[in-house]
């Protein structure tokens, strides 16, 4: 399945508000032969001081981060292999791996921030480059596997927080790619199926379900200056298969997300922009959008679902980022009052209606100008050609009777 590339947005919900940010891939080399791999999301939520009291940022791992070759190695008799990844002004999150043999394991973790980087930090008090490092980071995979993870696994690391989610990383590889066989995290391992009992079914939290047509919702995500940076609006339905609890088979539903119980969260990047959607229990879905900087147009790239309703037998995820939806320009806001289906994947597809999103250029907390979907063009066609057609009848019924008149006219004089 795809879901190695499954939008890292998938954290942000889980772990309150982080951003969310499209795998980053890092590999440390020796010659030809690679020795470490890794593809993740990592976000970091970094507590410090300013003068007059504390502040909590959440820095997401750029993609723009890089492994530092100097630092990073294969290992050696003495050292252990170190992945070290750098980013922005003197940011750095290092992983050192160890072995027994048979499994191996992230040994620690370091994250080093500098506080001089006033973009990132501001106001801190202090310009010092911090260094944090923590021995318990509980990855651990057999050797010559992946170890794979899409659940977010958030790490306390001296006053900081490292969320990691949608990871697969080797080290001590036997080739210059990921091992095939995957060991797949704790987190990701669906919980047992219980029989379905009346009692289970009447226990059981709601489920977001009303059907028919959604509720309208409005949508909103900020800035760390406070300024809204991505607007949407629409009302939401999942069209998913799932395997049910209850009826012992699969299920095709449709289900209605309820806006009044929506959490949103999100986060702005220069070309990147995540809208986050969270409906307790346990549903998680994210927009990702694209911008296109060559050609200032953008374009909805990613859609993911995780969810875990009481019905469901597993923890359902859908994931797609090659997605090519909502096509529109810098500047401009898209909208689409027609219903609109945009599949995910097989088991999923959402039905939206009478949207209007935002994610780039928003000015004043308000929707610029929009760029209408084809369909809501196709309608508006239609008052035009009735109108055009009850025109041309008028015309037609206005010349046959000039023509009568003219006829008759005529008959007149003869007589
Ligand atoms: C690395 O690969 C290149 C070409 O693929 C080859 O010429 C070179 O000898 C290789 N080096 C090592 C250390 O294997
Ligand atoms: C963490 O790992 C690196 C690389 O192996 C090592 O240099 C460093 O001393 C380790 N730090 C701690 C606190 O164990
Ligand atoms: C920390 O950031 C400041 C300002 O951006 C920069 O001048 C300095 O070189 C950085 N320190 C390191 C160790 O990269
Ligand atoms: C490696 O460590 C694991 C867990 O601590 C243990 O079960 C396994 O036997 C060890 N393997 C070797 C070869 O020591
Ligand atoms: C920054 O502020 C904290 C508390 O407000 C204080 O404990 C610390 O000494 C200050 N650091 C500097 C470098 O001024
Ligand atoms: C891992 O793979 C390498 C190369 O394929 C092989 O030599 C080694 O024995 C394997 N180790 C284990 C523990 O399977
Ligand atoms: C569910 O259905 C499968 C076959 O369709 C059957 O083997 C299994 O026993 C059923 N489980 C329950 C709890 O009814
Ligand atoms: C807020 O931050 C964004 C970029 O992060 C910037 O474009 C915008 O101008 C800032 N707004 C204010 C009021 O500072
Ligand atoms: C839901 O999806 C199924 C399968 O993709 C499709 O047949 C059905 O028409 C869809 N229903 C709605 C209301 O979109
Ligand atoms: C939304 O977030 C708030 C604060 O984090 C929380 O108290 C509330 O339960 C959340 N609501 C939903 C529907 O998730
Ligand atoms: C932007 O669009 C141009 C033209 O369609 C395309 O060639 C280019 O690869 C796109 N850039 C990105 C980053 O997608
Ligand atoms: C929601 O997720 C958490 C952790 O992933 C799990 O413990 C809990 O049982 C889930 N809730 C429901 C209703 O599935």
């Amino acid at each position: 399945m795809e879901l190695s590339h499954t939008v890292a947005a998938l954290l942000v919900a889980c772990c309150a508000g982080l951003g969310c940010i499209q795998a980053v891939t890092l590999d440390v080399k020796e010659g030809n032969s690679t020795c470490i791999k890794a593809e993740l999301s990592a976000s970091f939520s970094i507590t410090y001081d300013t003068i007059s009291s504390t502040r909590t940022v959440q820095v997401p791992l750029p993609d723009s981060a890089t492994v530092d070759t100097g630092s990073s190695s294969c290992g050696t008799d003495e050292s252990l292999p170190w992945l070290v990844a750098v980013f922005g002004p003197g940011h750095a999150l290092g992983l050192s791996f160890s072995s027994n043999g048979s499994l191996y394991s992230v040994a620690n973790l370091t994250l080093q921030y500098n506080l001089s980087d006033s973009a990132t930090f501001p106001e801190a008090n202090s310009s010092d480059v911090v260094t944090v490092v923590s021995a318990t980071v509980g990855i651990w995979a057999a050797i010559n596997t992946t170890y794979h993870c899409v659940s977010p696994v958030t790490l306390r690391v001296g006053g900081a927080t490292v969320t990691f989610s949608d990871m697969r990383l080797e080290a001590f590889m036997p080739g210059n790619d990921l091992s095939p066989t995957e060991s797949v995290c704790m987190a990701d391992t669906t919980t047992t199926t219980a029989p379905p009992t009346a009692a289970a079914s009447t226990t059981a939290a709601p489920a977001p379900t009303p059907s028919g047509t959604p509720e309208h919702g409005t949508y909103s995500v900020k800035n760390n200056n406070g300024t809204v940076c991505l607007l949407a609006q629409m009302g939401l339905q999942f069209n998913i298969s799932y395997v049910s609890k209850s009826q012992n088979k699969t299920v095709q539903d449709l289900v209605n997300l309820t806006p009044s119980q929506t959490n949103v969260s999100g986060l702005c990047e220069a070309s990147r922009a995540t809208l986050v959607l969270t409906e307790e229990p346990n549903t998680t879905l994210s927009f990702t959008f694209t911008l296109n900087s060559t050609t200032n147009k953008y374009h909805l790239s990613g859609i993911s679902l995780l969810a875990m309703w009481p019905d469901m037998t597993a923890r359902f995820l859908a994931s797609n980022t090659s997605l090519e939806y909502l096509r529109s320009s810098l500047g401009r806001s898209y909208m689409c009052n027609a219903e609109q289906t945009l599949i995910v994947e097989p088991t999923l597809s959402l039905n939206t209606f009478r949207l209007q999103v935002q994610p780039f250029g928003v000015i004043t907390d308000q929707f610029a100008t929009a760029e209408e979907c084809q369909m809501d063009q196709d309608q508006m066609l239609i008052p035009i050609i009735v109108g055009a057609a009850l025109a041309g009848l008028v015309l037609i019924v206005l010349i046959a009777y000039l023509i009568g008149r003219k006829r008759s006219h005529a008959g007149y004089q003869t007589i």
